[in-house]
Formats: structure tokens, C-alpha cells, sequence
């Protein structure tokens, strides 16, 4: 017989982390195998709109209400000309993408990103190129977007048909620099160099915009953490945000270890702000620089050979990992942890949002959901309020490669009276009972909750059964003495919303 394990998780309203950015609620489109052509923009579909963009997709994408979109790239953005992508398309050029060995036609550029994000809420994140690209390039580009009329790139996207300025305010000063296989990959002072180039003619340019400096984008990398110090001892003063990456996956088809994940993340996330702190303080900065976490996700299936390699052609196939139960869980993981450190975590993006690690694929004129869409879209729904400190007390493993974990992995925002909790149970097996119990408040009612779960960690949606894997409203809660009692099943991913009395 199965016996129910017991978590109680202690909270106290005053004991609060930072107000949640909601750009931790991020995304992230490349021009990468389908995610633009095929995924967002397909002018032959059945679904397109007048600007050729899926609505179905839209409409789907729309229910994740990501905030901070980061375009174009990803490895794609350090060989890319943005002057090649604006203007009328049957004068743009078709080009060669050496990153993903793609065909690019240029037919969805930088301004049909800008007016799709304004469609969607979308803050546009843009991604200069510093692998072939140079400091002015990317200031050109800037002054394109944000400055009103009176000189050349201004003017010529006036006479693009862009009367407006865009009032772009988020950059990236390049995309994982540090990584050998980039496009330009440079030694640390170098690309640190190129960055506060870029990034002083930029903000000479429009000193309204943030700027994020490319960071380590593994742990794996012999560079990390040293990049990081010597790219800030450079351009601390320069720029706001230090971006992070991170792919997880599960090789080894070990699930408890894979669940675990979330404490390297935690590490990850702590060691990378450890660095900007040491900066910050050996060297006397005028302000803090934050993170981004501008590339997560789970990545190992469709990483190597032809997954990887376009073979010279326009929107082959690449990237695109199926999504199961576990990987669900692993999701949530990453929202918890970027929740939990809401005070260095103000921008994350998911990579990506549309058939390249994606939790929406497309086939023809059908659409299918995945297992990861459902975390995201329950923990949106919560994001509003101010990450709290938690205390887990209860059944935890130790792993294998992560060390000791809880068995339920937690992160809580406040929102005046509510409290929104958000749980993960890694127990393959069996249920767990979560206690939320609050040092200064009762809890007095649920507002409402959703659940992922299932029996099986590899069970996934296929477009025959979309609908294995999805959230369902959770009401199993009881509440006593303004303790709320959660029944989570074994394997689930939960959020939920709670009333206070305090
Ligand atoms: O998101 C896929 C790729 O992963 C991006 O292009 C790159 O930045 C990272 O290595």
C-alpha cells in the first residue's frame, strides 16, 4: 500500500526575497531550423493573419504571456546584418546562415518582430552581432529603432514606413561569446573590450537603454566564472545585466537525478551573482549589475548531427526536442529557482517558444501543445508579487550528481492577501501532503490551482493524443487553523493561490 509522505513549508509575509520581475517570464526567438519560418510566420497557412504570422500559434503563445522576447539569436545573431532584414522584401537579400548552416530569406526582419511584438505585449529584447559584426553596426542599428528623424538610420526607417521610433530598450551586447563554437568567439578581454565599445557608443546614442554583457553560457566550459569576472572588470559601469545560459537534459534516463537539477541551478544562479557582488565591491561600481537568464531549457535529445546541421537548406527541421512528464517537472524547477532569487534574477527566457525547443510544435496547418507549456502557463498566471522566503521540512534523496534534495522543490509570491505557492513533487511513486503554514497570516481559502501529473515520467503529447500531458484544476486542499493542507500526486507539477488573513 502506498503511505503519503508529509512537507510543511514555513513561510512569513515579512520575510520577503524581491518584488518578481516579471521578465523572468521571458522568451526567446531565433531564426533556428522552424521557429520563425513555419512557426510564427508562415504567409501560405491556413492560419496566417494579414501580416502572415500563425494565429493559431499567436493565440497559443498568447496564453504564456511572456514578457521580454530576445531576438534574433542565439548563435544565428553573430553572423547576422540586420540591414540585410529591413526595407521592402523583394530587395532583400537571401543569405547564408554559417551558425545553423540555413538558408535565410530575410523575410521576417526586425521590424515585422517589432510590429508581432506589439501584437503580442511583448517587450523586444534585441541581440546585436559582435561575431562578425562591429561596435557601429549595432549602434546603426539603434539609432534605426529609437531615434525620432533628422539623420541617416533614423530616416531610413522613416522611409521603411516606420514613422514612429520603436523605443527599443533592451539589448544584448552579442550571444555566448565565450563559447568556442560562436561565431567570433574571442578570448574574455577581447570580447569585454568589443562589449564596452559597443556598449558606450550605444548609450551615447540612446542613454535610455539596458544592456546585457554575454556572461558563461555553460558550467561546463573551462572559462566560467573567470569570463564572467574579467568581462565585468571591464564593463561593470557599462551595462545593467550579466546573461547565464543553461540546457539540461537527462541522458542517462535517471529521473530522480534529472528532478534534482534544480539545485545546480540554484548554484548556478548564485555562483554568477557571487561574481557581480565580488565586482561590485572590489572595484567600487555605481550600481549592482543583475542577471539575465536569457537561455534555459531542457536540451539533450535533438542536440548532435542532423538536428543540429541545416545542410544548406531554408527551414529544415532543427532542434526539435518531443517533451515529456519529466521535463514538465524539470520546467517548473527553473521557474522555481528563478522565483526564489527574484533579488539578482530580472530577465529569463525560455528558449525557445516555437518548434525549436519549443512548447508548441507546428505540422502543415496542425499545432500541437507540449508538456512544458503547462508550467509556464499556470506559474504566468501567478507572477504578479513578491518572492518569499521558504523553509522545506520534510522527506527529501540524495542524488546522484546534484546531491540531497527536497523531495518537494517550492517557491511562494505574495500579492497583497494572496499567496500563490508553486510545487514540485519529484517522488516517482507517491503522493505527498504540502503543508503551507505561515508564521504571521492564516490561510483561510483557495482561490484557485492546477496540477500536471502522471504515472509515467516519459509519457508525452503526440498530435494522435494531444491531451495526455496538461493541466487540470486542483481543489484537493484542506484547511485548519489557517494551515492549508495541499494533496499532491506522485510526479506533479502544482500552483496554486491561496487567501490570507493577516
Ligand atoms: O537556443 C539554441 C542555441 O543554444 C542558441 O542559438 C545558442 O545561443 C545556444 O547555444
Amino acid at each position: 500500500m502506498l503511505t503519503t509522505n508529509t512537507t510543511t513549508i514555513h513561510l512569513h509575509t515579512a520575510f520577503k526575497v524581491d518584488v518578481v520581475d516579471p521578465r523572468i517570464f521571458g522568451g526567446f526567438l531565433e531564426h533556428l531550423g522552424r521557429a520563425v519560418y513555419e512557426g510564427v510566420y508562415e504567409p501560405s497557412s491556413a492560419h496566417a493573419d494579414d501580416m502572415g504570422c500563425r494565429t493559431d500559434v499567436l493565440e497559443a503563445l498568447k496564453r504564456l504571456n511572456f514578457t521580454a522576447m530576445r531576438y534574433p539569436g542565439g548563435n544565428f545573431v553573430s553572423g547576422y546584418h540586420w540591414q540585410d532584414a529591413v526595407g521592402p522584401r523583394d530587395k532583400r537579400p537571401i543569405t547564408r546562415d554559417l551558425a545553423w548552416q540555413s538558408i535565410e530569406t530575410n523575410q521576417f526582419g526586425p521590424n515585422e518582430f517589432v510590429t508581432l511584438s506589439e501584437r503580442m505585449g511583448w517587450t523586444p529584447m534585441m541581440a546585436v552581432n559582435l561575431g562578425t559584426g562591429t561596435p557601429e553596426e549595432a549602434r546603426n542599428w539603434l539609432e534605426y529603432c529609437n531615434i525620432e528623424s533628422g539623420s541617416k538610420w533614423a530616416n531610413l526607417r522613416i522611409e521603411h514606413g516606420y514613422e514612429k521610433p520603436q523605443n527599443i530598450r533592451l539589448w544584448c551586447l552579442g550571444n555566448e561569446m565565450d563559447g568556442p563554437w560562436q561565431i567570433g568567439h574571442v578570448p574574455a578581454e577581447q570580447y569585454a573590450i568589443s562589449a564596452q565599445q559597443t556598449a558606450r557608443m550605444m548609450k551615447m546614442c540612446d542613454p535610455n537603454i539596458e544592456l546585457v554583457v554575454c556572461g558563461s553560457c555553460a558550467p561546463e566550459l573551462p572559462t566560467y566564472l573567470e569570463w564572467d569576472r574579467q568581462v565585468l572588470e571591464h564593463c561593470r559601469d557599462d551595462v545593467e545585466y550579466l546573461s547565464l545560459h543553461r540546457y539540461v537534459g537527462n541522458a542517462d534516463d535517471d529521473t530522480p537525478d534529472f528532478l534534482a537539477v534544480t539545485n545546480s541551478i540554484d548554484r548556478q544562479i548564485e555562483a554568477t551573482d557571487a561574481v557581480c557582488r565580488a565586482v561590485h565591491h572590489t572595484k567600487k561600481t555605481r550600481k549592482r549589475v543583475h542577471l539575465s537568464f536569457d537561455e534555459w531549457n531542457i536540451w539533450y535529445r535533438a542536440r548532435s548531427g542532423e538536428h543540429v546541421d541545416g545542410r544548406g537548406k531554408f527551414a529544415a527541421p532543427l532542434l526539435e526536442e518531443v517533451y515529456n512528464l519529466e521535463d514538465a517537472l524539470v520546467a517548473a524547477g527553473f521557474l522555481n529557482s528563478f522565483i526564489r532569487h527574484a533579488d539578482s534574477v530580472k530577465i529569463a527566457n525560455l528558449a525557445q517558444i516555437v518548434n525549436v525547443i519549443a512548447p508548441i510544435l507546428t505540422k502543415g496547418d496542425d499545432m500541437l501543445i507540449q508538456s512544458i507549456f503547462y508550467p509556464i502557463e499556470m506559474y504566468s498566471k501567478r507572477r504578479t508579487g513578491t518572492s518569499l522566503q521558504l523553509v522545506v521540512d520534510g522527506p527529501g534523496y540524495q542524488s546522484k550528481s546534484h546531491g540531497y534534495v527536497n523531495t518537494i522543490d517550492a517557491s511562494a509570491i505574495l500579492n497583497g492577501n494572496q499567496l500563490s505557492v508553486f510545487l514540485v513533487n519529484r517522488d516517482l511513486t507517491k503522493p505527498m501532503e504540502v503543508k503551507i503554514k505561515l508564521g504571521d497570516a492564516n490561510v483561510t481559502q483557495l482561490v484557485d490551482a492546477e496540477v500536471v501529473s502522471g504515472t509515467d515520467p516519459k509519457m508525452a503529447n503526440t498530435y494522435e493524443c494531444p491531451a495526455l500531458v496538461r493541466s487540470h484544476a486542483h481543489s484537493e486542499v484542506t484547511i485548519e487553523d489557517g494551515v492549508a493542507t495541499i494533496y499532491l500526486p506522485a510526479l506533479s507539477v502544482y500552483a496554486g493561490t491561496l487567501l490570507l488573513d493577516r
